[in-house]
């Protein structure tokens, strides 16, 4: 986790200081929103359409069922990212056991609306069931591979249009070669299991578009020069990948590396690859409780995150990891959440737009209008 320099520090104090003494404390009773006047302005996935692009979000299947989100989630978004129901974790609870029923459900929402859809994740470290950690190994791993990815594009083949294959595969505090993270799929296979995912996703569908998902593309460090090179290792292998997903996990607080940012869309195009911005929130656990300065400085942020990238190449899409603050994953690793809402995304906990909508929704204009 970003550290906060001491002279931020200072001045985070000072803020909170001044929201005191303007009676912004604490949220004991729930939080008075504040209102935007967004409401009248066409949906993002329409504006983003007009721009030659998506506007998505992820969703888990149990919100579906809150008729307001549904209707929120489908004025909103031309994309529809599952953000558990097609991981090992959501899809196959035990040894032998496959649990469709989430994802399908989506599926048929997804077709109801006309939107498309994400696959999200084909093989990831993490949401990995503990049946599975304790059958991977070295004896094992080309044959769950090829039945998991085989099963799972398969029964969406031609319904689910493009599909992390691989998802945070870098990870070079593991001083492993290459920066790669050293998980259960690297002991069991190699390096190479990232190649044999991709092949194994694109014989399985081959309409499919196929991508690598990562985070930290962004900021200053190792991890964006260690993505660019596995994506040119799978290119030079003549692997069947066709874009890179920057997962964008903001920080109001935390600067993006602007040249390494430009840099890397750079290397991308450069690659005959598509960028997809495939989980843009932003964390501000470590602001004051003021809704109306967080909702500025994480909107400022999206911003400048958006305004970089559309300098350097149009993005295939634009998601944000959930929809509303309502339900933001954020909630969940934010040790303030329980005194106060999360401000991240482009709904507010009542389904109202907030500045982070705006953000996006100036960026997708300029898009348009061919101003980047
Ligand atoms: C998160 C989910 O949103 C949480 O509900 C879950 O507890 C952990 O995973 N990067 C990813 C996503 O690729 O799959 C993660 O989703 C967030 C970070």
């Amino acid at each position: 986790m970003p550290r906060v320099s001491r002279r931020r520090f200072l001045q985070y104090t000072a803020m909170a200081a001044a929201a005191s003494i303007l009676g912004c404390t604490g949220y004991a009773e729930q939080p008075v929103l504040p209102h935007y006047d967004f409401e009248s302005l066409p949906g993002l996935g329409v504006t983003a359409r007009r721009a030659g692009m998506d506007y998505g979000a992820a969703i888990r299947y149990p919100q579906l069922s809150e008729e307001a989100y549904a209707s929120a989630f489908a004025k909103e978004c031309s994309v529809i990212v599952p953000e558990h129901a097609l991981k090992w974790e959501g899809l196959r609870p035990a040894a032998g056991v496959w649990n469709f029923q989430p994802a399908d459900a989506l599926c048929e929402f997804a077709q109801m609306h006309h939107m498309k859809m994400r696959g999200h994740t084909l093989v990831w470290y993490f949401a990995f069931p503990k049946w599975a950690q304790q059958a991977l190994d070295k004896d094992s791993g080309a044959r769950m591979l090829e039945e998991h990815i085989t099963t799972v594009v398969g029964r969406y083949r031609g319904r689910v249009s493009s599909w992390d294959v691989v998802n945070e595969a870098i990870h070079p505090e593991d001083n492993q070669a290459d920066g790669m993270r050293d998980s259960l799929w690297l002991r069991a296979l190699g390096p190479s299991y990232v190649e044999r995912a991709f092949s194994l996703a694109h014989a399985a569908d081959p309409s499919a578009e196929l991508v690598y998902n990562d985070y930290g593309a962004e900021f200053s460090g190792k991890r964006a020069d260690a993505i660019l090179g596995l994506l040119r290792r799978l290119k030079d292998k003549g692997a069947p990948i066709h874009g890179v997903g920057i997962q964008a996990h903001l920080w109001a607080t935390h600067a993006i590396d602007v040249k390494k940012l430009q840099m890397f869309c750079k290397e991308v195009k450069q690659m005959g690859l598509k960028l997809l911005i495939t989980e843009l929130d932003v964390k501000d656990s470590d602001l004051p409780d003021d809704i109306a300065l967080r909702d500025r400085l994480g909107a400022a942020r999206v911003r400048q995150f958006l305004e970089t990238i559309l300098a350097e190449i149009k993005p295939q899409q634009i998601l944000t990891w959930g929809l509303t603050n309502k339900y933001s994953w954020l909630a969940m690793h934010d040790q303030n959440a329980s005194e106060r809402p999360v401000c991240s995304l482009p709904l507010d906990q009542t389904y109202q737009r907030t500045p982070v909508w705006k953000a996006i929704h100036d960026c997708l204009i300029k898009l348009q209008s061919g101003l980047n």
